[in-house]
């Protein structure tokens, strides 16, 4: 048993899309989030200035006493998770590209035809098309870079058809050309706009890595015996921190949390700062 609490990160509003999967499946653990939001997007950024950026979340989170890192970004998890992971020895530190990798995977041996959508720094990593060949060699495999989504996403710019025609800019050749039946939304800020997707494409069948990755969150928990156990005195408390708070973010928040009885508190934090 152990009640210190999981911290997760991501370079901004993205990774809070793992967040409800894991309140409603594990509610007595704790949360530490921290959003990037003075540096997003990280996705066409240089790996070494990624690499950066993620060691002083890591570190922030681990002076925060966490238990575990799920890192609720691809493009930390394609990039730097084997750094991470000799820097913070200490504590477990999960990736978000292997779970969904071996969903793809699966769905490969039913003879799918996988596509895979990320920031630039994801898809030039070919980190899922390793992970998924690791299980399935012969999968039909196509990627593409969508770069302009995310910034679009965090500006809060969604219900609309600069959005749609982004969507469709990047996707309808990419789809129609590979005859592409399964797509894994290899970024944590895609499950934002799932709907805009399958609007256009209603035949896809969605891979979210967001949701696998409680699947390895939990495995690990209970294989480490280090499941969180409360009393009704001692209530689980989530700390969502970001760089700089936008409005967006904490509305962002306040989507997810919403229907939960979850107790949220809301801070900024300049790492540039701290180190
Ligand atoms: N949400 C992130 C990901 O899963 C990062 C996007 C970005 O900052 O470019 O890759």
């Amino acid at each position: 048993m152990d009640n210190r609490p999981i911290g997760f990160f991501d370079s901004g509003l993205g990774g809070l899309t793992c967040i409800p999967y894991v309140l409603d499946a594990l509610p007595d653990e704790s949360i530490v989030y921290f959003g990037d939001t003075a540096r997003t997007p990280y996705g066409s950024k240089a790996v070494s200035t990624i690499r950066s950026f993620a060691f002083e979340i890591a570190d922030f989170l681990v002076d925060s006493s966490v238990k575990m890192i799920a890192i609720a970004c691809n493009t930390v998890s394609s990039t730097c998770l084997d750094e991470l992971r000799e820097r913070h020895p200490e504590i477990p530190i999960l990736g978000i590209i292997a779970p969904a990798a071996y969903t793809a995977a699966l769905a490969s041996h039913t003879g799918k035809r996988i596509g895979v959508i990320g920031t630039k720094a994801t898809i030039a990593s070919g980190a899922y098309r390793k992970a998924i060949k690791e299980s399935a060699p012969d999968a039909e495999i196509f990627e593409a870079a969508c770069p302009a989504l995310v910034p679009l996403i965090e500006e809060g710019i969604i219900e609309n058809e600069i959005m749609d025609l982004t969507i469709r800019y990047y996707l309808d050749h990419f789809v129609s050309y590979n005859k592409i039946d399964t797509l894994v939304l290899g970024c944590t800020h895609y499950p934002l706009i799932r709907h805009n997707i399958m609007q256009f494409y209603p035949e896809l069948s969605i891979i979210d890595p967001s949701r696998e990755l409680l699947t390895t969150i939990e495995t690990e928990l209970a294989n480490r015996g280090i499941l969180a156990e409360r009393t009704e005195s001692i209530p689980p408390e989530n700390t969502f921190y970001a760089s700089d708070l936008s409005e967006n973010f904490v509305n962002m928040i306040s989507r997810i949390l919403a229907g939960s009885d979850a107790n949220a508190c809301f801070r900024t934090i300049s790492l540039e700062k701290k180190v």
